[in-house]
């Protein structure tokens, strides 16, 4: 249950680790995908406190916004548009450590200044995309591709 989500301390491998078995059991027991990205989204604001974090859902040829934490976002993203529809387009994590320096970026906030995008798969097909959003440069890198890959995949079971 959300209410029983402890914040952890220790290296941000420590933290993603000690954070996934509570993850599983918030989501495990619920069917609803928008349910349980909500609350993924929600674990990931309280623990990381990221700028924003949250899911682009595939509708057709877009990517609609769908449960978020943080400021206010744009709605809707074509496919192979920005770092989410580049990341939908190529089935790829894409870690960026500087969004001034990806081509089409799409700045829904001034203040976001480095973002990873991972795409959820489900039977072989993207479905959506998990963003996460920095006010700081370079703040991503391969372990949170890694755990944040774990994190999605519990989305797809
Ligand atoms: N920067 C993203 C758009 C989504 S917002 O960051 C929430 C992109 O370029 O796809």
């Amino acid at each position: 249950m959300a209410e029983e989500f402890n914040i952890v301390r220790g290296t941000k491998e420590e933290q993603y680790k000690a954070l996934l078995p509570q993850l599983r059991a918030l989501v495990g027991g619920e069917p609803d995908l928008v349910a349980n990205m909500a609350n993924i989204a929600a674990v990931l604001k309280a623990q990381f406190d990221f700028f924003w974090v949250g899911f682009y859902l595939v509708k057709g040829d877009e990517l609609i916004l769908g449960p978020f934490q943080g400021p206010v976002a744009c709605t809707r993203i074509g496919k192979g548009r920005g770092v989410c529809g580049t990341a939908w387009e190529r089935t790829e994590a894409l870690i960026v450590p500087n969004v001034d320096t990806f081509p089409g970026h799409i700045a829904c906030s001034a203040q976001s200044k480095s973002e990873i995008v991972i795409p959820v798969m489900k039977h072989g097909d993207v479905i959506a995309v998990l963003d996460v959003d920095s006010e700081y440069l370079n703040h991503f890198d391969e372990t949170d591709a890694a755990y944040l890959a774990k994190v999605v995949a519990l989305l797809s079971r």
